[in-house]
């Protein structure tokens, strides 16, 4: 999909940083997104990727730097206004949610980011819209089962289901391939892939660790390595032998075959 260059940022960051407990986590970090984008983040293990997410979700403040998401800018907005527009997927929610809750309700109270379905009233076309989207990730036969005991492939498909019933205007994935077979991974590429074809989509960015999790489909990446993003553009600009190496410190040739991304030490 082509966005113009000057068509508002979903997200802009610039000079972002976040300590946290005397830590830097983030440190003078600059990032835009564009309405249609849908971007991978890569980055070694305690690099920041999480805690980027969580700024982005207006979910964390920064300790310096302008965060604007969805045009309003952290300081200046009613975050309770702001957080139900984005949607955020990631461990946290899983330990949030009542084990034995069915996860057809898991997916209908995501309308309203709420956790049981007793808060609010579901409308038959509500219940409609979570059966669809069960459907959509595969897992329609599942809706009556308890979110606690289905697996963990399932459990990423259903979260996301969740995610899309509340129509975000950004959705943020954090992790959602861990722990995954490779069946179920493959599925969730699947998934993510026919998301990212559809131009009703929010913009997308997902979080991950490997170069073989890149949906196709995926437009942009972005590098993360000691808390900052040391490159972003589109992916054939930024995943390369070079930069990837860099960024994880160990030399490392990445390709593309079709439309998927592989990775292997040298
Ligand atoms: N509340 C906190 N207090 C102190 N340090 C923190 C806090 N939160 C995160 N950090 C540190 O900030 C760094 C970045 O953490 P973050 O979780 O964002 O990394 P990540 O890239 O998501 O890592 P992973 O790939 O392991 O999930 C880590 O070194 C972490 O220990
Ligand atoms: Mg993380």
């Amino acid at each position: 999909m082509t966005v113009p260059e000057e068509a508002d940022p979903v997200i802009a960051l610039s000079n972002v940083t976040v300590r946290r407990e005397g830590t830097v986590v983030l440190e003078g970090l600059d990032w835009v997104v564009r309405p249609g984008e849908r971007w991978v983040i890569l980055g070694p293990n305690g690099s920041g990727k999480t805690t980027l997410l969580q700024v982005a979700a207006a979910r964390l403040w920064p300790s310096g730097g302008v965060v604007e998401i969805l045009g309003e800018r952290l300081g200046q907005v009613d975050v309770r206004t702001l957080r139900p527009r984005i949607a955020l997927v990631s461990g946290s929610i899983i330990r949030q949610l009542r084990a034995d809750l069915p996860a057809r309700d898991v997916v209908a109270s995501g309308r309203y980011g709420a956790l049981e379905t007793w808060w609010h009233r579901y409308s038959a076309e509500d219940w409609d819209k979570a059966e669809h989207l069960l459907k959509s990730g595969g897992v329609d036969a599942l809706g009556g089962r308890s979110f606690g005991v289905i697996s963990e492939g399932e459990r990423q498909q259903v979260l996301l289901a969740r995610a899309l019933m509340g129509e975000p205007e950004l959705l943020l994935l954090d992790e959602p391939f861990a722990g995954l077979d490779l069946g179920a991974r493959e599925r969730l590429l699947v998934r993510l892939s026919a998301l990212a074809a559809d131009p009703g989509s929010p913009p997308l960015v997902l979080v991950t660790h490997h170069c073989e999790e890149i949906p196709p489909g995926y437009t942009h990446a972005g590098l993360m390595r000691r808390g900052t993003l040391m490159a972003t553009g589109t992916l054939v600009e930024v995943v390369t032998s070079e930069r990837v190496s860099d960024c994880f410190e160990l030399p490392v040739s990445v390709g593309c075959d079709g439309d998927r991304w592989w990775s292997r030490a040298r």
